[in-house]
């Protein structure tokens, strides 16, 4: 019987993962691992920001399988072995990005921020209706998430544009691509959402030459990573006033440490990564898949291209 490792960077969470996938996969054998213990000698493994030893020990692997959709600090590691690796698709997170989005782009564009102020003074004033063609919306990346993100934002009306590597088609939505298409992209974009990987191309991305590029008043809301952005400039920009809110799910260094600017920022909104989380049910099914297809031969989805970095 061909066994199955799961690791992950907290022992608790190799436990519940361990259970949730012995339960999906009942027909292979599936062990947990521990820093220390001997090797498994597992054929496939599920990973989570494994211990930094687990790639030196385990060397069996034929194949990865990431509890989650970014694969950047996986890919980082120096020992990672040259095997596929799979990524979630979707999962059960597209939505939850978008109601992430929804929730506080619509406090701003229908005011909802404004009549939680009213409340506090018992104040009753209904403002005006909606006008959302002044929330030009920009989302850069248009992959799985990016993609459904834009299309829903489009259907409730919103101006939406999106920005991607190459060309495609999403309902609703004014795609551009490439760098030569990124600053028009940018100008007309006053709600830039991002939804990249974080690669060599992007790293930094959401910097001061970006910021300056948005329409004036902008909102910039981070649901990616956090080494898209470089701090110090948009600190400036929330600052200069040049950028009205910033909304923020992921940071360069996490836990985001008491002593950072942005926890109490009056411009800054922070969430403790969570914007889309890994759903039991939907990762199970989908990293089972996986490992049967693989175990027949066949190539499931979710192949990252280890040469662009997603
Ligand atoms: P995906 O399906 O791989 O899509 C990535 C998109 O980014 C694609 O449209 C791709 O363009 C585009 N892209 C990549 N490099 C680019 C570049 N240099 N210039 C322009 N466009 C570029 O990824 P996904 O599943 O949507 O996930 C996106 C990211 O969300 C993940 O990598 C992860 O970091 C983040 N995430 C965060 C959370 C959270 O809770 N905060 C949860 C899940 C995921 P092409 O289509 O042309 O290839
Ligand atoms: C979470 O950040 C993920 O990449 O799934």
């Amino acid at each position: 019987m061909s066994r199955i490792v799961v690791a992950t960077s907290k022992p608790e969470a190799t436990r519940h993962w361990l259970s949730v996938m012995q339960a999906a996969l009942p027909e292979f054998e599936i062990v947990g691992w521990e820093p220390g213990e001997p090797a498994t000698g597992a054929r496939y493994a599920i990973v989570w920001a494994p211990p930094k030893d687990f790639f030196d020990q385990e060397k069996n692997l034929e194949a990865l399988f990431n509890l989650g959709a970014g694969v950047d600090a996986l890919i980082a590691l120096p020992n990672l072995p040259d095997i596929p690796l799979f990524r979630l698709q979707d999962a059960g997170m597209a939505a939850q990005m978008t109601e992430y989005v929804v929730h506080h782009l619509a406090s701003l564009s229908r005011g909802f921020s404004t009549y939680a102020q009213q409340q506090r003074q018992s104040h009753w004033e209904q403002l005006s209706p909606p006008n959302y063609a002044n929330w030009p919306v920009g989302v850069m990346g248009l992959g799985k998430l990016g993609s459904h993100v834009a299309q829903e934002l489009a259907k409730l009306g919103y101006p939406v544009a999106g920005w991607a590597r190459s060309h495609r088609q999403v309902d609703g939505v004014e795609i551009f691509h490439g760098a030569a298409q990124f600053e028009k992209f940018l100008s007309r974009s006053r709600v830039l959402i991002n939804l990249l990987p974080l690669t060599d191309d992007t790293r930094g991305i959401i910097n001061h030459e970006l910021l300056a590029s948005l329409m004036p008043d902008s909102v910039i809301i981070n649901i990616a990573r956090g080494g898209h952005v470089v701090d110090d400039d948009l600190l400036k920009a929330l600052n200069s006033g040049r950028i009205q809110l910033a909304v923020l799910d992921v940071f360069n260094q996490e836990p985001l440490p008491a002593e950072h600017p942005y926890w109490s920022h009056p411009k800054v909104r922070v969430t403790p990564h969570v914007a889309a989380v890994t759903l039991d049910d939907q990762a199970a099914v989908q990293i089972s898949r996986g490992i049967r297809s693989l175990a027949q031969g066949q190539m499931p989805g979710g192949l990252v291209r280890r040469d662009i970095g997603y």
